[in-house]
């Protein structure tokens, strides 16, 4: 029985066309910028996107911190939800490595940061205060789509500000299939913008940096001192630009799995949020305790949580979906 892993997007394994791709990828020193594939991904991305140039790094976490740190100094200020994966599950990076002090605010139902909180917790230029230089976003937001017009609205306030604007766009690709529009009406509002090849795109490794010349110089030189700097890095930037090329249109077939698991285990009577992309997040309260153990017993593998969630992706097909409903239902009953 082939195990079923909803705990995230990021376990996905290369296709076979993807590994093919490694295999064929043409490489040099990506730390003295010659492996011809990194440089590839990097002008591939920077031109779909509108940027003028991007960096490839192993993570999202090291985009993101890159990204904020290239944005603002030692003492300066970024404004954050405080459910976002920068603020709240990267390790305090910001502010450990970059001297960076967050200023979360709480967030919407709808995963965006409501704008006129944001602009008061803009600080006033005074030497008591740290300098609010920097409002970061997520898009999705724990599987939600923030709006067009709300990103929009967010640029003129950030404008307005003299604030830069970052994206977390880890899963911006979910977000412009959701849409149906390129991912460049989106990431058009933001000066910079990470985004990760590694989990729903199905890459085994790699986020991607977009932004200025300046900006993308700068984190260059960050990348080295937080030793991100690879060497035949194009070996996985092959794997990168295949995602890029060949799956993002196959993620709405995950939406798709999400909307029916969804609706599935609320007819089931499970309490279930709105699914808008490939997640589906359903409060079990004290009975998450035992979900763990019960779908291992089915080859089913999600983390315990009492707001569980689940995550469809590339490996999950339709037959996973039906037995994942399935033990739902079993363990309703139980
Ligand atoms: C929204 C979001 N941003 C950033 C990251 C960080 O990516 P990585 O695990 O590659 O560091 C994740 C990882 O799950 C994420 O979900």
């Amino acid at each position: 029985m082939p195990l079923i892993d909803l705990r995230s997007d990021t376990v996905t394994q290369p296709t076979a066309a993807m590994r093919e791709a490694m295999m064929a990828a043409e490489l040099g020193d990506d730390v003295y910028a010659e492996d011809p594939t990194v440089n590839r991904l990097e002008a591939w991305l920077a031109q779909e996107l509108g940027f003028e140039a991007a960096l490839f790094v192993p993570t999202g976490t090291m985009s993101n911190l890159l990204g904020l740190m290239a944005h603002c100094e030692r003492g300066d200020e970024y404004i954050v939800g405080q459910q976002a994966h920068t603020y709240k599950y990267e390790g305090g990076g910001a502010a450990v490595l970059g001297s960076i002090q967050p200023q979360p605010i709480e967030g919407e139902v709808d995963g965006s940061l409501d704008l006129a909180k944001v602009e008061a917790a803009i600080k006033q230029d005074d030497f008591h205060f740290a300098r609010t230089r920097l409002l970061a976003l997520e898009n999705t937001m724990q599987g939600k789509v923030l709006p067009l017009d709300y990103l929009s609205a967010a640029r003129e306030l950030t404008r307005r500000h003299g604030l830069s604007l970052h994206l977390d766009g880890a899963r911006l690709y979910n977000a412009a299939v959701k849409l149906q529009v390129p991912a460049r009406e989106i990431t058009q509002h933001f000066d910079s913008v990470s985004v990760c090849l590694s989990k729903g795109l199905g890459a085994p490794v790699g986020s991607v940096l977009c932004g200025s010349a300046a900006l993308i110089a700068k984190a260059r030189r960050l990348r080295k001192m937080v030793g991100g700097g690879m060497r035949q890095a194009g070996v996985l930037a092959a794997a990168g630009l295949y995602a890029l090329q060949h799956q993002v249109e196959r993620l709405a077939e995950d939406h798709a799995k999400a909307a029916h698991l969804g609706e599935a285990l609320l007819r089931l009577g499970y309490d279930v949020e709105p699914v808008q992309t490939n997640m589906v997040y359903v409060q079990l309260g004290a009975r998450a305790e035992r979900i763990k153990a019960f779908m291992a017993e089915r080859g089913i593998v999600v983390s315990a949580a009492p707001r569980l969630r689940l995550i469809t992706h590339l490996d999950v097909g339709s037959e996973g979906v039906e037995r994942v409903i399935e033990a739902f239902a079993a363990f309703r009953d139980h």
